[in-house]
């Protein structure tokens, strides 16, 4: 994938508009995370969540199901994926709960201090675990005492991996087992309070979807090298994860500042 060329990022797009999810993850998956952030706070209402890197904004749709009482603030680098989420916000008539902001996670438009519970599925990475929580541990109210963070980060399932997932992943050089994770955690000054690993379920609610457009979209593009080598890198992806995805997937962690 060249970020440079025009058309192969409109291809991206393309492929990777109208699906359900960006990345891996289940409604199973976001309540059990939640359970732990609900089960740790006790008495503390959730009231306010910030839902960053939100894409087609799926999980904030469970986080909107399943905290009926809270405001979700979702956020996105691509208007594109916020259209798709604002269309359901309308159609659900969900307007007063669920509002969406366009900006950068690495600094988000929004105001510090504010936030019971950050949230962000798949998107992490794009910072670093320790990064991501220090950069985001100013969002969360400080009274009462500190809020949560939860989020979901590749990680590797074996010791022994064979050469096709060591260099799928060679560009995230801060990928590690569940127990490097958590190292990272705590270095941030982070308590670890739950700690999972996403399940296949969670890789085919991503992969079946994309699936589906990566076939619909090979007719369009069989005469256009760039939008052919997109498509076939979605491909390949999606293989990587058929072949070898006893490997590799991604932890889900609940923490809050310690
Ligand atoms: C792997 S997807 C995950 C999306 C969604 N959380 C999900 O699980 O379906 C990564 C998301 O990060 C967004 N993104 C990338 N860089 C970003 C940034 N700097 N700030 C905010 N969002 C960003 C992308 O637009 C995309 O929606």
């Amino acid at each position: 994938m060249d970020w440079s060329n025009p058309k192969q990022v409109a291809a991206f797009m393309d492929l990777h508009s109208g699906n359900p999810r960006e990345g891996p993850g289940d409604k199973a998956s976001t309540a059990r995370a939640l359970a732990a952030v609900t089960a740790a706070a006790g008495d503390r209402q959730i009231e306010s969540v910030l839902d960053l890197a939100c894409g087609p904004g799926m999980q904030t749709r469970y986080l909107a199901e399943l905290l009926p009482t809270s405001h979700i603030t979702a956020l996105d680098i691509h208007p594109a994926f916020l259209a798709e989420l604002e269309g359901w916000i309308a159609q659900n008539n969900l307007e007063q709960q669920v509002t969406t902001v366009h900006g950068d996670m690495k600094q988000p438009p929004v105001a510090t201090g504010s936030f019971d519970l950050i949230w962000c599925e798949g998107a992490a990475y794009m910072l670093g675990v320790g990064a991501a929580l220090q950069t985001w541990q100013p969002y969360l109210r400080a009274d009462p005492a500190q809020g949560f963070i939860a989020l979901s980060e590749p990680v590797f399932l074996s010791a022994q991996l064979p050469q096709p997932v060591v260099e799928n992943w060679a560009e995230y050089a801060e990928m590690s087992d569940e127990d490097g994770i958590a190292a990272r955690v705590a270095d941030a000054g982070f308590e670890l309070l739950e700690s999972f690993i996403l399940p296949p379920a969670a890789w085919a609610a991503y992969y079946d979807p994309l699936q589906k457009r990566v076939d619909a979209l090979r007719t369009k593009y069989v005469n256009d090298a760039d939008g052919r080598q997109v498509i076939n890198e979605g491909q390949q992806e999606i293989d990587a994860w058929r072949n070898y995805g006893e490997y590799f997937s991604y932890a889900f962690i609940v923490t809050r500042p310690r």
